[in-house]
């Protein structure tokens, strides 16, 4: 088994990281069946990195329909120990805006039905993993040391809601969610990061916001165009962001 020195699983207009050279394609099988797609393998930096599109590379498979567990899995199985997990969200609260870049330090889950723990089977292990601080913290310092050293903008900390999907939020769930002290929305952070804490995976989420959520902000829809645009905007950096945490 090869070290990979980074894994990164791209979200909602991040379907491919240009950047890296050498690619070789892995088309994983796990126990808990294929991930979303293949995982490629490449150099950054002349630093082993892998990339898999969690959607799929055609944006195929909804949020409650990705195989998280699979997903996690085949990096795993690859030799990735750490996992930096790119999010499109909407944002809530005022630092959150379109375009924004963010690295949260808690979550809360609204999901539900989906499969969110490896102790499902029958037989397996009954895991009660610490979950107090959802994203590792070591690892957050590593994004937010590599975000500074080039010179990316990135908001320290933040609340992110997990919720179904795959339709966006009513106004009404929205102002729950800031009631409940989200700043973020997103439909993919859970069961994802509780996952990788059960896998014994380090993991961070580089949140992208491309919207204002419903009723957060002057537009009276939220549309595809609109995520796409601000999503692609605010990724220019995230190549070098990725290279530099790749180093170490
Ligand atoms: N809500 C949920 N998920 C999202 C949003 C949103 O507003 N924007 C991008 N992903």
């Amino acid at each position: 088994m090869e070290h990979i020195a980074l894994a990164v699983i791209g979200g909602t207009g991040v379907y491919t990281l240009a950047a890296l050279d050498e690619v070789r394609s892995h088309e994983v099988q796990t126990a808990y069946g294929a991930p979303s797609g293949p995982v490629r393998v490449g150099l950054l930096n002349g630093q082993r990195v892998a990339f898999l599109a969690r959607h799929g590379e055609g944006h195929s498979i909804p949020p409650h329909r990705i195989n998280y567990r699979a997903n996690l899995a085949a990096l795993k199985q690859l030799g990735a120990t750490r996992v930096l997990a790119l999010n499109t969200v909407g944002g809530i609260t005022d630092n959150f805006g379109p375009r924004v870049l963010a690295c949260p330090d808690q979550l809360i889950d609204y999901t539900w039905g989906r499969i969110s723990t490896l102790c499902e089977e029958d037989g397996s292990d009954v895991l009660h993993v610490d979950f107090g601080h959802p994203y590792t913290p070591s690892f957050r310092a590593r994004v937010l040391a590599a975000a500074k050293a080039t010179g990316v903008v990135m908001q320290d900390g933040g609340c992110y809601g997990a919720t179904q999907g795959p339709r966006l939020e009513t106004n009404a769930e929205i102002a729950r969610m800031r009631r409940d002290g989200c700043d973020l929305v997103g439909m993919t952070g859970m069961p994802e990061a509780g996952l990788a804490r059960e896998l014994g995976l380090e993991y961070a989420c580089l949140a992208i916001v491309a919207n204002w959520a419903a009723g957060c902000g002057e537009a009276e829809e939220i549309t595809m165009a609109e995520v796409l645009a601000n999503v692609e905007a605010a990724s220019a950096g995230l190549p070098t962001l990725v290279g530099e945490l790749a180093r170490g």
